[in-house]
């Protein structure tokens, strides 16, 4: 069974029996909005994001379509999913975590032989506040085959007026303080997060997003599925450093896929990424049990 339908599961569960425990699936509306044709990418819930209402890829769309795409179907979906990833590794923090919310328009068009180049207007989300804004981007996929990563671009003004900054220094003060704050299964089995946890969740995902930009290709559909774990390590400056273990989901190959990433954190700098390294696991097996 694959993580996402173990996920979907979970999900049914904790909103039939409103466990006041979870934190994470109140604004999935799956059961009651099974239709729309768009994926439910509202809520906290980022792993989740692989509805089963997105529309299934038609096999003639397995040849690269262009022009003006279907912003329900894949090829829209895969180039907005990057400009998330970029807005995260660009504006992302423990208390500002971005998401897709729609794709409102995309159009593909061939650059030479070499690379495609993606136009969409996308409405992004601020997980956090819950604030959504309109994005103009542009994603450059390159199709050389040099494995060069894609570029993007992207302005969305109203969403980056969320603040976010009190609150990252709260938790920062916190982390200083504490100096080996620490956790593991973020979600655990359950798809439960402890309140107190949850900075560190949104954190290890911004760092992943990096991963994400960086791997992604037209082909690709990444989404955070688990923080195996993440520690902070002692750290020599102002900068808060830490290590992680993360799964990422491929939605398009089905595979669950190890990083272990080393990176920093600070409210003035942002995340940087020291290191990522994919590790040997291949799981087409859930990380987490159903049970
Ligand atoms: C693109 O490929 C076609 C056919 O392979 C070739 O005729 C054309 O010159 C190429 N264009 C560029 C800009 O490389
Ligand atoms: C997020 O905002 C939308 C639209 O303003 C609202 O319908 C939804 O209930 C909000 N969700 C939460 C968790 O506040
Ligand atoms: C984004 O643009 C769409 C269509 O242009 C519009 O319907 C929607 O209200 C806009 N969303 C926001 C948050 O401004
Ligand atoms: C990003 O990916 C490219 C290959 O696509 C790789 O060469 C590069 O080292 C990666 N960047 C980082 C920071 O690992
Ligand atoms: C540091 O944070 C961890 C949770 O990450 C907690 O278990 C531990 O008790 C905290 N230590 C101190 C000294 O506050
Ligand atoms: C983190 O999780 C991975 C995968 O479960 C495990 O191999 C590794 O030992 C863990 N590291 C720490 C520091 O707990």
């Amino acid at each position: 069974m694959s993580l996402a339908l173990v996920v979907i599961l979970v999900a049914f569960q904790t909103g039939a029996s409103g466990s006041p425990s979870v934190t994470m699936m109140p604004e999935i509306h799956l059961g009651s909005n099974p239709s729309s044709g768009v994926p439910d990418t509202a809520g906290e819930a980022h792993f989740f994001e692989e509805s089963p209402a997105l529309e299934k890829e038609e096999p003639e769309e397995l040849v690269m379509a262009t022009g003006e795409l279907n912003p329900n179907y894949y090829p829209a979906q895969r180039a907005a999913k990057v400009v998330q990833h970029y807005l995260n590794t660009r504006y992302g923090s423990p208390c500002r975590l971005f998401g897709l919310h729609r794709v409102h328009s995309a159009n593909a068009q061939d650059v030479d032989n070499s690379s495609r180049n993606y136009q969409l207007e996308v409405e992004a989300q601020e997980i956090i506040s819950n604030t959504t804004g309109n994005c103009s981007a542009g994603v450059l996929f390159d199709r050389s085959g040099e494995r060069r990563s894609a570029q993007v671009q992207a302005s969305c003004e109203e969403l980056l007026k969320v603040d976010a900054l009190p609150q990252e220094e709260a938790f920062y003060q916190q982390c200083k303080t504490n100096g080996s704050v620490s956790a593991e299964n973020l979600p655990d089995s359950h798809g439960r997060i402890d309140p107190g946890m949850t900075p560190l969740w949104h954190l290890a995902t911004v760092a992943s997003s990096f991963i994400m930009l960086n791997e992604s290709t037209e082909d690709t559909l990444y989404n955070m599925a688990q923080v195996a774990n993440i520690t902070q390590l002692p750290s020599e400056n102002d900068q808060l450093k830490f290590d992680s273990h993360v799964l990422l989901h491929d939605m398009v190959s089905q595979e669950i896929l190890h990083w272990k990433l080393l990176f920093t954190w600070s409210p003035a700098e942002g995340v940087k990424v020291l290191q990522m390294e994919q590790l040997p696991y291949h799981n087409h097996q859930p990380p987490q049990s159903a049970n």
